[in-house]
């Protein structure tokens, strides 16, 4: 009966969420065709154009296999399905897997779903060496939910990077009508610590004064492997010792 209830709770706030960022997609403006470096494609983990850093932050990324978490319109993913990544977005609203299809369909080695990413890490049995998100899932669901799952799909030793508003930022300058999780960046490392990620974070500072920067969180799933005392436990001699 309390199960029965809890899952059309989230069904209904799925179907709001969903509405919330169709909502969002009919008023976001598409990519430019060409940056200011005159490329096509390109790679860009801030809100401000031809700024920060570019896709050299995820290491080679050439035949490694690339899931972005809140993909939108998919113009980063392209970007990097172009250098040679096998690239997989998700995306919560269907209207951005239709656009982003529309713009890059033409693109190999380049998928877009339509998913909850949450579901979408439950059910895959892919695994991944790269993911990352800009201002993407990573911002709109509960670390605690999202985090596990993403360790069980990501190889050790392989990155997960996002990037959104840094948490002093988020009260005068986000949309208060979808909820995120704020969190400073050294609760972030903690976070992810805890599921198995090493991480270190920076804040990229904005073109102007008065503008917010970028907070980029870099973390890599660490590899377990038995500590000597671990070792000892399950070693056969330690049992009769
Ligand atoms: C602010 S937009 C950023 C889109 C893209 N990363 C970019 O840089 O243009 C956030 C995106 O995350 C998607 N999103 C939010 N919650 C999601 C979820 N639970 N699962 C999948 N996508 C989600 C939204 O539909 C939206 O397209």
């Amino acid at each position: 009966m309390h199960r029965a209830c809890g899952q059309s709770t989230r069904k209904a706030l799925r179907v709001t969420a969903v509405d919330a960022w169709e909502r969002y997609a009919e008023n976001a403006q598409p990519r430019r065709a060409v940056n200011a470096a005159g490329a096509m494609t390109w790679f860009n983990w801030t809100q401000y154009p031809d700024h920060g850093p570019n896709e050299s932050v995820l290491g080679d990324v050439r035949g490694r296999n690339v899931l972005e978490l809140g993909s939108g319109s998919g113009a980063n993913l392209a970007h990097l399905a172009t250098l040679g990544a096998y690239c997989t977005g998700v995306d919560l609203a269907p209207t951005r897997e239709a656009a982003a299809r529309q713009r890059w369909g033409h693109q190999s080695y380049l998928t877009f779903v339509t998913a909850d990413v949450v579901d979408y890490l439950t059910n895959t049995l892919a695994s991944f060496d790269i993911v990352y998100s800009v201002f993407g899932a990573v911002w709109f669901i509960d670390p605690v939910i999202l985090l596990p799952l993403v360790r069980k799909r990501i190889n050790s030793g392989g990155a997960l990077v996002f990037s959104h508003l840094p948490a002093a930022e988020q009260e005068t300058h986000s949309n208060r009508m979808i909820k995120k999780w704020n969190y400073p960046a050294e609760e972030w490392v903690e976070l992810l610590l805890n599921e198995g990620f090493n991480a270190t974070t920076e804040i990229i500072p904005a073109p102007a004064a008065d503008q917010p920067g970028t907070l980029l969180v870099r973390a890599r799933a660490v590899t377990f492997e038995p500590t000597l005392s671990t070792a000892r436990r399950m070693s056969p001699d330690a049992m009769t010792a």
